[in-house]
């Protein structure tokens, strides 16, 4: 199924013409199948010209969001204006202004490499010599070059994904929006992708509006993420912000026998006054004010009642630790590639 946005002729060119920003107000989508409610009341603006990354775990309602702002399905309620324009009201004029790359691929396994990318450029209104050339440039910013004649059908899963992003860079547009764009890839086509969004993002000026799972992702890339769990955000900010908002040092403790998790989490709760604690398998995580004096607290009640520590951490606090405690999510299960 062919899921890529097509929008034929006359594409409005130029970098700084456009308003490349987006406006979400109190975004919600309920599926009546399941009656699943994917998005709960979602806010939040992009400037033109930022990185923007919506961070979240499976099912925080990341594409859904992607899939309305890129006027693909329609919200239950709230309002979106993309590059200028209402979602609702003028999806055309939205469409015209953005490049799409979904979750799920939607490219014709019959044709080359090279043919779906001048078959892109034809669609939206280059001649075929400058089709041709623009192909040739893409593919080589996607390292496909070697692959250009090759069946799509007969592509990895990484580049398929590169072919996807070389499509949605055809037209140019004012604002990018992909949906987890390095997931599956490997280290060093996740290098070049990163390069040329960056790449994008400051020679062009192109919004960018990308999902992930990944947190090194974000932190790497983005000038603000926001951190969207269960359809709702819960944490907005420059990576730098994030992490200042936690603001509090990090205890971890291995413990000897997990058995006694539960344990070592109420000894805390009711020794330390007004801190948080977590406990992941053998790990138990406290989020202290004061690192080091705590520290000496903690592990006093440990030993005074016997409870059995193999190993002592105090770290200030990184993107992974303020995810894990706003999601709840482990960090294993957020944050590993599948590699
Ligand atoms: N077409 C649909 N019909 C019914 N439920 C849906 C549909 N699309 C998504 N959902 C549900 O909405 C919720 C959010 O899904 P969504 O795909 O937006 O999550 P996500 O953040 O993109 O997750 P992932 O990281 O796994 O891609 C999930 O509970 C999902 O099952
Ligand atoms: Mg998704």
């Amino acid at each position: 199924m062919l899921r890529r946005i097509f929008v034929r002729g006359n594409v409005e060119r130029g970098w700084f013409r456009l308003n490349g920003r987006i406006v979400v107000e109190d975004l919600t989508k309920t599926f009546k199948k399941g009656n699943v409610q994917a998005v709960r009341g979602v806010t939040f603006e992009v400037e033109e010209g930022e990185f923007f990354a919506f961070l979240g775990p499976n099912g925080a309602g990341k594409s859904t969001t992607v899939q309305i702002l890129t006027t693909l399905i329609n919200a239950t309620s709230g309002k979106v204006e993309v590059a200028g324009h209402d979602v609702v009201n003028d999806p055309e004029k939205v469409r015209q202004h953005i490049g799409v790359a979904l979750q799920e691929t939607g490219v014709d396994p019959d044709l080359t490499g090279r043919e779906m990318v001048e078959l892109q450029a034809y669609i939206f209104g280059f001649g075929k010599e400058e089709g041709r050339k623009r192909a040739v440039e893409l593919l080589d910013i996607v390292n496909l070059t070697e692959a250009a004649e090759r069946r799509i059908g007969g592509y990895s899963g990484g580049m398929r994904r590169r072919l996807d992003l070389a499509l949605t860079l055809v037209n140019e547009p004012k604002i990018l929006f992909l949906d987890e764009p390095t997931t599956g890839l490997d280290p060093s086509s996740r290098a070049a992708i990163w390069e040329e969004l960056r790449r994008l993002n400051k020679e062009k000026g192109t919004t960018i509006f990308l999902t992930t799972q990944y947190l090194e992702e974000a932190d790497s890339l983005a000038d603000r993420i926001g951190i969207i769990n269960k359809g709702k955000i819960v944490a907005m900010g420059s990576p730098k912000e994030l992490k200042a908002e936690i603001g509090h040092d990090l205890i971890t403790l291995s413990l000897k026998d997990e058995g006694e998790s539960e344990r070592a989490l109420s000894l805390i709760r009711g020794g330390l006054d007004g801190v948080d604690v977590l406990s992941q398998q053998d790990k138990i995580l406290v989020y202290v004010e004061e690192g080091t004096k705590q520290l000496v607290e903690v592990v006093r009640m440990f030993d005074a009642e016997g409870i059995g520590v193999v190993d002592i951490q105090l770290s200030s606090p990184t993107l992974d630790d303020i995810f894990l405690k706003l999601t709840g999510e482990p960090k294993e299960g957020v944050a590993a590639r599948g590699e």
